[in-house]
Parts: structure tokens; C-alpha cells; sequence
């Protein structure tokens, strides 16, 4: 069973509360656009398609709390709530895809009431439309995966991270159901665990043989024990191809490319960003220092210990071996190909 990370109940939303993940499994349910936004920010809901759908249903809890007399109030206050929301997590390219979509339903609204309503039905839509692509795109994927196969991935990018099916870890999953043998090695994704805590805890579900390294061991068994391949989903892909995912994908990618192994990026085409020529313009959210210098709280370091934590990194698409999407596998040249 698909675990939900996130639903909509009516006319509130309710979230697998991911920081708390494995130790516990609590829903929040949350009726305040206020309030998903903070759990956007603080990682409860997480990974880009999960944060698109998330900021859908942001907006349409938003929009649902307006009391405007006229169509034009109502645009007016509206601006307030989306702008919330885009201020919450800068590389995801599905955010700010959702909340585009979100906007032209708005622009086309003939009265308040009908408004909201059709917002509503917009963020239910962007969430379906979002787990059908992942689906189909981890069914393409599965393609690249033979039996046997050890694949290592990094971040978390399953059910969790999508709302759907997943993206990388959909892909290990739909192979594994179509009857290959696939072990899975889990770099833990330093700084704050999402692949200790939460493609461990999917994997396990799924009862796929799994091994847990840190991110600092991935050369040593890419270089001297049996990888086949490298799968990591994607939070902006640009035009030409470069890709923004969880800090150390780059890393992955130069140590695939050195010691042969292909490696794949796996995302919907909701992920990729035609306005953007190139990853050096993909803005890179740079995130407290402290998820650096502690662990859940415990502090690591000495006080005052200056820390850096880019929550992403780029790279570039000469090391990507191929792009997965719902629409087909891509691949060099990746202009050509995503514009397709
Ligand atoms: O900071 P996070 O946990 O939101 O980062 C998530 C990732 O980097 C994922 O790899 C990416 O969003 C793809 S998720 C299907």
C-alpha cells in the first residue's frame, strides 16, 4: 500500500508529518494556508512534486478563507497568499508550476464563490494528474533496471516526495514488482537524513533488500563493489539538461561518470524549467546552518561553529546518462529532447 504523504479532506489537507518519520507516524491536518506554508518550509511535506502539490492545495486553502465582497478584492487578497507560498521553497520547480496553473484559474474566475471552487478543483487535479505522471514515468524507467541490479540512490524521492508513485525510488519499486531482483544502496543524505530516515523507511516497506552508507562512501563502493547504476530524482531541471537535486547528486554523478556506471535523473516534466537556459541560473536554497552543525537537536559541533547548507547542488548534464519522465526517456542532446 502506496503510503498518502499528503490529502485533502474538504476543505483542509492532511500531511504525513516527515520530520518525525521513522520514529513516528503522526498526521497533522491543517486548514490554514499559514500552516502548510511553515510545514513546506520546515520539511514535513517535501521533494519537489510532493512541494507542488502541496502549495496547490496551499493556495486553495488560501483562496478558500478570503471574504471579498468582489472579484476584484478578492484578487487583491489573493496576491498576499500565493506570494506566502513561493516564499517557501526556492528550487522546487513544481511549486511555482503548480502555483502558475493555480493563477490562470483565478485569472478566469467569473465570481468568488466559483472561484474558490474552481481553485479547489484545480489543486485535487494537480495532485492526480502529479501521482498518474510518476506512475508511468517509474514504468518507463523500470525499463533501464535488469535483474539483478544494484542501484544506489540518494535523498528520499518515493511516495513520500511525490504525492504518487515516486520518481527514482519509483522506478527501484516498479522494477521490483515486475519481478527483478534489485538491492538497493541508501546514501543517508547528510544534512538532514531524508535517505536514513525516509527511503530507508519506504524501502522497507516495499521489501526491497536494502544498504545503508553515508553520502562520503559512495566512490568506495562505486569504485570497488558492484554498482549498475545511480537513480536520484531532480527539483529543477533546466533546458539544456543540468539538473538541481539534494546536495552531493554532483558528487554522485563525477564518481558515476569516473568509474562508468550510468547515471539516471528520474522526474515529471512539471520538474523541468524551459525558462531557465542552464543550472547556473537554477536558484539554490541555502538553509540554516544548524541542520549542519546539529543532529534532531543535538549539536555536533563547537558553539559558534560557522556552517554552510545548500539544500541542493547542480549538475551538470554531461554526467546525466539519461533523463526519465512520464513522457519518454531523454536523452543527450537534452535541449532538443525536454523541449520535445
Ligand atoms: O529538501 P528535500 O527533501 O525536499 O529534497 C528532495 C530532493 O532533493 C529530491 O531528490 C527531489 O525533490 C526529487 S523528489 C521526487
Amino acid at each position: 500500500m502506496m503510503v498518502k504523504a499528503i490529502e485533502w479532506l474538504g476543505d483542509r489537507v492532511r500531511i504525513l508529518d516527515q520530520s518525525r518519520l521513522p520514529q513516528e507516524e503522526v498526521y497533522l491536518e491543517l486548514d490554514d494556508y499559514h500552516s502548510l506554508a511553515s510545514a513546506i518550509v520546515e520539511l514535513k511535506i517535501r521533494g519537489a512534486p510532493a512541494i507542488g502539490v502541496a502549495g496547490g492545495y496551499a493556495v486553495a486553502l488560501g483562496a478558500l478563507k478570503i471574504e471579498a465582497r468582489s472579484r476584484e478584492e478578492f484578487q487583491e487578497r489573493w496576491k498576499d497568499v500565493t506570494s506566502t507560498i513561493a516564499a517557501t521553497r526556492p528550487t522546487a520547480r513544481n511549486l511555482f508550476w503548480a502555483i502558475g496553473r493555480m493563477q490562470k484559474v483565478a485569472a478566469a474566475g467569473k465570481d468568488v464563490a466559483r472561484t474558490k471552487k474552481a481553485l479547489v478543483e484545480e489543486a485535487i487535479k494537480i495532485h492526480s494528474e502529479e501521482a498518474v505522471a510518476t506512475e508511468k514515468l517509474s514504468q518507463l524507467g523500470a525499463e533501464l533496471i535488469r535483474d539483478n541490479f544494484t542501484i544506489l540512490t540518494h535523498c528520499n524521492t518515493g511516495a513520500l516526495a511525490t504525492g504518487g508513485y515516486g520518481t527514482a525510488l519509483g522506478v527501484i519499486i516498479r522494477a521490483k514488482e515486475q519481478g527483478k531482483r534489485v538491492k538497493v544502496l541508501a546514501t543517508e543524505t547528510r544534512p538532514l537524513l531524508q535517505g536514513a530516515r525516509l527511503t530507508a523507511w519506504e524501502l522497507k516497506r516495499a521489501n526491497i533488500p536494502f544498504t545503508l552508507i553515508t553520502d562520503s562512501m559512495a566512490g568506495y563502493f562505486m569504485s570497488r563493489e558492484k554498482v549498475s547504476c545511480v537513480i536520484v530524482g531532480a527539483d529543477r531541471v533546466a533546458a539544456n539538461g543540468d539538473t538541481a537535486n539534494k546536495i552531493g547528486t554532483y558528487t554522485l554523478a563525477v564518481l558515476a561518470k569516473e568509474n562508468g556506471i550510468p547515471f539516471y535523473v528520474a522526474a515529471p516534466t512539471t520538474t523541468i524549467d524551459p525558462s531557465l537556459a542552464s543550472g547556473d541560473e537554477i536558484p539554490i536554497e541555502e538553509r540554516n546552518p544548524e541542520e549542519v552543525t546539529h543532529i534532531q537537536g543535538v549539536s555536533l559541533a563547537p558553539e559558534g561553529t560557522l556552517a554552510r547548507n545548500p539544500a541542493f547542488d547542480i549538475t551538470p548534464h554531461r554526467y546525466i546518462t539519461a533523463i526519465i519522465t512520464e513522457n519518454g526517456i531523454i536523452r543527450e542532446p537534452y535541449g532538443e529532447g525536454l523541449r520535445g
